[in-house]
């Protein structure tokens, strides 16, 4: 059975919620058979899928591309799309109008959003108020890379309520759930205890109630791992291996036999 919105928000007192990123067919499916809860077709596959050194070159229609492919994969899993740089931050209408051809072009069931700014609260009440799930993100927010780095967030006292507040404000316009990125645990924990609706931590601590990870770092398939990140698998070792005996092979004459 797919997961709705509204189970989602169940499981905030039932058990953690599994989530991870996608960006293609053949990742999605695997991560659908695990039954992971959540996919996130995340910005961040401008880095470890498209090789950008960030995340702000990626277009609208390229994530479409991506999610188009992702979808076919997913029969179980809520599916959250991230609006790129540029496609929402411009105006309302914007926002809707980049939001809702995600939607209408893949088979997408929320997007994500970066930023808790006063404007960004108002674009968000306006998403939901015309039926667009959105989920928020707050402390690390890879698209203002130029202004924060990749530096943990929210390590002032000021930072912390002031992201303490944000919290509040994007939880009243309306997002479904809160992906808190880098920054302190026990704030973290503070946030997911005042919220209602279920938070996502990367880099947040084991006290949200739900944890998302890039699935290139999981597997071993990017260079530079976060620090909060952990690598389950070596993919990227085994890959070249098999490569590298492939590729003996066939100048041995060995394959095919
Ligand atoms: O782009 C992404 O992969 C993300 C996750 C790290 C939350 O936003």
């Amino acid at each position: 059975m797919p997961i709705t919105i509204a189970q989602l928000q169940k499981f905030k007192s039932q058990r953690p919620i599994v989530a991870l990123t996608a960006t293609d067919y053949a990742i999605a499916k695997i991560l659908d058979r695990a039954e992971v809860d959540l996919i996130l077709v995340g910005d961040s596959l401008a880095m470890v899928a498209m090789g950008h050194r960030n995340t702000l070159p990626l277009t609208l229609e390229q994530m479409i591309y991506h999610t188009q492919a992702v979808s076919r994969g997913v029969s179980h899993a809520l599916l959250v799309v991230d609006l790129p740089f540029l496609s929402y931050q411009v105006s309302h209408e914007q926002a809707i109008i980049s939001a809702g051809k995600v939607l209408q072009q893949t088979s997408a069931q929320a997007v994500k959003l970066e930023g808790g700014s006063p404007n960004m609260v108002e674009t968000i009440k306006r998403l939901v108020e015309i039926g667009i799930p959105v989920m928020g993100h707050l402390g690390l927010t890879p698209q203002s890379v130029h202004q924060l780095g990749y530096r943990q967030q929210a390590t002032t006292p000021e930072a912390s309520d002031r992201l303490s507040s944000q919290s509040q404000a994007l939880t009243e316009a309306g997002i479904f759930a809160l992906v808190l990125e880098h920054i302190p645990s026990d704030l973290a924990s503070q946030i997911s205890q005042n919220l209602k609706i279920p938070t996502i931590g990367i880099g947040a601590g084991v006290g949200c109630d739900g944890q998302i990870l890039v699935t290139h770092d999981l597997l071993g398939l990017t260079e530079n791992l976060p620090p909060f990140a952990k690598k389950y698998a070596d993919l990227g070792k085994i890959a070249f291996e098999a490569v590298k005996q492939y590729s003996q092979e066939v100048h041995k004459r060995q394959f095919p036999a």
